[in-house]
């Protein structure tokens, strides 16, 4: 049996059990198996793998995205740049931290970079990055390889470049491309938003909200009544997903 699985302290409904257990059947991968793991604490981990037999592969969710990395004996270049993993690959004992947000976003973002910019101008697309955690870690790293100018938006003056108050018309009308990747409009919450001045929205606005529950957020309903060009967190899930499995396939090659 070939096991893989989530770790994360609140597991209730997980996108990645369903994701993996259909892809397994689909696959028709009978000795394969996908289980959520509820840890109190990320110091159980050493224990989960000592114990589960045939495991292979694990997500990594929050609260231990970072948390998790003194357990590992190796990480990927691009989960080191990001400071935190989200896909563990266990391979004759040895654990390797990988973090395939960076790819989520890239396939997400890359076929758009070209349209950011209006016709005919040589002016940089230039964009504002809502929250410094995890996500937007990726985001950032991503951004600077397609050499978009961004700027990170805080509570804290000393983690971001630019803290909320800061959020005027003037900020949002020259940022014509705005990612949420914080956690505010999530379900329950779902009439929540980020706090900006949504009236200085336009058509050549483009909205990305790596919340993907609900499908769309309160975020992305202010910039389509704008007439902004709206895209959700989902098609990054899948990514992200689809770049774990290349990931934990790779080890069978
Ligand atoms: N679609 C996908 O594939 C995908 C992938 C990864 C994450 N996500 C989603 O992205 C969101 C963030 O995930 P994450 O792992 O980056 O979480 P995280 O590490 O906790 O970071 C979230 C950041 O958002 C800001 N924030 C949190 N609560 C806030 C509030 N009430 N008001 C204003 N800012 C707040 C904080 O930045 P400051 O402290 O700087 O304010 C925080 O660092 C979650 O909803 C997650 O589900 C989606």
């Amino acid at each position: 049996m070939q096991r893989y699985g989530l770790i994360g302290r609140h597991l209730g409904h997980s996108f990645s059990s369903e994701h993996f257990s259909k892809r397994f059947v689909k696959e028709g991968l009978k000795d394969h198996r996908y289980d959520l793991f509820e840890l109190a604490d990320i110091a159980e981990l050493p224990e989960l793998l000592r114990t589960t037999r045939g495991l292979r592969g694990l997500n990594v969710t929050v609260p231990y995205k970072e948390a998790v990395i003194p357990f590992l004996d190796e990480m990927d270049p691009l989960a080191a740049a990001g400071g935190a993993v989200n896909t563990i690959v266990i391979d004759n004992g040895r654990i390797t931290g990988h973090n395939t947000d960076v790819a989520g976003f890239r396939s997400l973002i890359s076929p758009l970079v070209p349209t950011l910019r209006d016709p005919g101008s040589d002016i940089k697309a230039r964009a504002l990055v809502l929250g410094s955690g995890g996500a937007s870690r990726a985001v950032a790293f991503v951004l600077r390889e397609l050499g978009v100018r961004f700027r990170i938006v805080s509570r804290s003056r000393e983690r971001g470049d630019l803290t909320w108050d800061l959020m005027d018309p003037t900020v949002v009308r020259v940022c014509r491309l705005i990612i949420n990747t914080t956690p505010i409009g999530m379900f329950p919450n779902v009439e929540e938003a980020p706090p900006l001045p949504y009236a200085a929205l336009t058509a050549k606005h483009t909205l990305i909200d790596l919340v993907y529950n609900p499908k769309e957020t309160a975020f992305l309903k202010h910039g389509r009544s704008h007439g902004a060009r709206i895209i959700g967190g989902l098609g990054m899930l899948h990514a992200q997903a689809d770049e774990a499995w290349r990931i934990w396939q790779q080890q069978d090659n």
